[in-house]
C-alpha cells in the first residue's frame, strides 16, 4: 500500500444497520469495491453513529457489525487491499470528535439539513439528544482522523462532508500557526525541485492575486503529487497557498457515488424500510420467487395487452443489469406484447441469482470461520489506529495540549 501516493486516500463508513440489499450494492459497496484498487482505503462500520439514533437497545450491535463486515466482503471488499474497521475501536474518534466540538458553532449543526428532517421523520424516538445534534461531528472526526483526499458518498451525506470541510478551515485557521511559517513555507517550497518551485510560485500567485481557483488546485496537485517531501512540508505548503498556516488537517472532497435507482419489489425504491427489498446474500430461490412476482407496468394486465416499460419498475432493474441488446428485446417486445412479463423477468432472474450467488460463494468461507472476521477487523483496527494517532498528535501538539 505504500505505493499508493500521498493524499490519495479514500475513508467511508457505514452505519450496522442489519443485512444489506442490493440498493445498498449498487449504491455504495460496488464503488467501494473498484475504488480500492485505485486508492489506499479505509472503510469502517459506523458502530458509534448507530447510538446516535438508536440508544435504547443496544443488544443487537455485535451481531449486526459482524453481519454487515460479511455483507461487505461478500460484495468484494478485499480486506488485503484496504483496511476494514468498527469506528468504537478507534477510540480516537471520540478524541477528535471532543476536540472539535470546542469549535464547533452550533448553529453549523443545527443547519444540517438531516438534523430537522430526521428528528421528524423518527418522531417516535426522542432524538433531541446531545449525541444526535452533533452526529455530523462525530463524522468529520471520522472523516478527518484519515487526513483522506476523497470521501465516497450517497447525496444525502453531502452536506455532512461540506461541514466536515468547514471545521478542518476553521481548525487549520486557528491552531495551524507557527512563528516562522513564512521562512519554513519557502524553504518547503525549495523542496519540491526543479521547476515545481517556479510552478508552485506561479500558482500560488495567480490565486492570491486574482483569485484563480484552477490555480489553487494545480497547486495543490503540484504538492500532493510530490512523493519527496515530508508530511509537515506538505501540510505548510498547502497551508502557504491559501494563506499562512499549517494545514494540519486536509479538506476531504466528496465522491458522489453515481447510484442508480434501484428499484425494490414494489416499485418503490429498495429500501429496508418499505420491506421490498432482495438481500446481498438471499437465497436463490427466494430470489427468483420474488422477482417473478415483482411489479409490472400496472396497465399491462393480461399476456396480450401492450406494456411501458417506463412505467414499469422491473425496466429500472434492466437498466441496472442488462446489456444494451436484451434492453432493446425488452423495450420492442413489451410496447408490442411480443413478450410476457416472465419472459422479461427471465434474463434478470438468471443475473440476479448469478450475482446473489457469487456473494454467498464469498461469504460462506466468513460464516463457517466467523474468528477470520474477528482478526480482520482486528488488524484493520490497528492499522486504523497508527493513522488516526499520528493525526491526533499533530492536533495535540498544534493546540498546545498534552501529547501521549
Ligand atoms: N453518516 C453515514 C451514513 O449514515 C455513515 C458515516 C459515518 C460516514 N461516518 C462517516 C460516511 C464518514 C462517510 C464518512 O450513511
Ligand atoms: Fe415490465 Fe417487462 Fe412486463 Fe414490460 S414486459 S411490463 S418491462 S416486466
Amino acid at each position: 500500500m505504500s505505493t499508493v501516493p500521498q493524499g490519495q486516500r479514500v475513508l467511508s463508513g457505514m452505519r450496522p444497520t442489519g443485512a444489506l440489499h442490493l440498493g445498498n450494492y449498487h449504491g455504495a459497496l460496488r464503488n467501494w469495491v473498484e475504488l480500492q484498487y485505485q486508492y489506499e482505503c479505509y472503510f469502517f462500520v459506523a458502530d458509534w453513529h448507530a447510538l446516535t439514533t438508536d440508544y435504547e437497545d443496544t443488544s443487537g450491535l455485535p451481531q449486526a457489525i459482524h453481519e454487515v463486515v460479511i455483507d461487505w466482503l461478500a460484495a468484494g471488499v478485499n480486506p488485503s487491499v484496504a483496511t476494514l474497521f468498527v469506528q468504537s475501536a478507534v477510540p480516537e474518534h471520540a478524541e477528535l470528535h471532543l476536540l472539535l466540538s470546542m469549535i464547533t458553532p452550533l448553529g453549523w449543526l443545527e443547519r444540517v439539513p438531516s438534523y430537522k428532517d430526521q428528528q421528524e421523520q423518527l418522531r417516535q424516538k426522542d432524538l433531541a439528544t446531545y449525541g444526535f445534534l452533533g452526529y455530523p461531528l462525530l463524522q468529520s472526526a471520522d472523516i478527518l482522523l484519515y487526513r483522506p483526499a476523497f470521501v465516497p458518498v450517497g447525496e444525502d451525506q453531502v452536506a455532512h462532508v461540506e461541514v466536515t470541510r468547514e471545521l478542518a478551515r476553521r481548525f487549520n485557521h486557528l491552531y495551524g500557526r507557527e512563528p516562522d511559517f513564512e521562512q519554513k513555507a519557502e524553504a518547503a517550497i525549495k523542496q519540491l525541485g526543479g521547476r515545481n518551485i517556479t510552478l508552485y510560485r506561479q500558482l500560488r500567485r495567480r490565486f492570491q492575486e486574482a483569485g484563480d481557483q484552477s490555480a489553487l488546485e494545480r497547486a495543490r496537485a503540484v504538492v500532493e503529487s510530490n512523493a519527496r517531501i515530508t508530511v509537515a512540508d506538505r501540510d505548510r505548503l498547502l497551508g502557504y497557498l491559501e494563506g499562512s498556516y499549517v494545514t494540519i488537517l486536509p479538506e476531504p472532497q466528496a465522491l458522489l457515488t453515481a447510484t442508480p435507482r434501484v428499484p425494490g419489489l414494489d416499485g418503490r425504491k429498495m429500501s429496508k424500510s418499505y420491506g421490498n427489498t432482495i438481500l446481498l446474500r438471499e437465497d436463490p430461490d427466494s430470489v427468483a420467487a420474488k422477482l417473478r412476482t415483482m411489479q409490472t407496468d400496472p396497465a399491462r394486465v393480461r399476456r396480450s395487452d401492450p406494456g411501458d416499460p417506463d412505467k414499469c419498475p422491473v425496466w429500472d432493474l434492466h437498466k441496472v443489469y442488462s446489456n444494451e441488446a436484451t434492453r432493446e428485446w425488452v423495450n420492442a417486445g413489451c410496447r408490442t406484447a411480443g413478450i410476457g412479463c416472465l419472459d422479461c423477468k427471465k434474463p434478470l432472474i438468471d443475473r440476479i441469482v448469478e450475482e446473489v450467488s457469487g456473494m454467498r460463494r464469498r461469504a460462506q468461507e466468513f460464516q463457517e470461520n466467523p474468528e477470520l472476521v474477528t482478526n480482520l477487523l482486528a488488524e484493520g483496527g490497528e492499522k486504523a489506529r497508527e493513522v488516526a494517532r499520528a493525526t491526533l498528535d499533530d492536533v495535540r501538539r498544534a493546540m498546545h495540549l498534552r501529547s501521549q
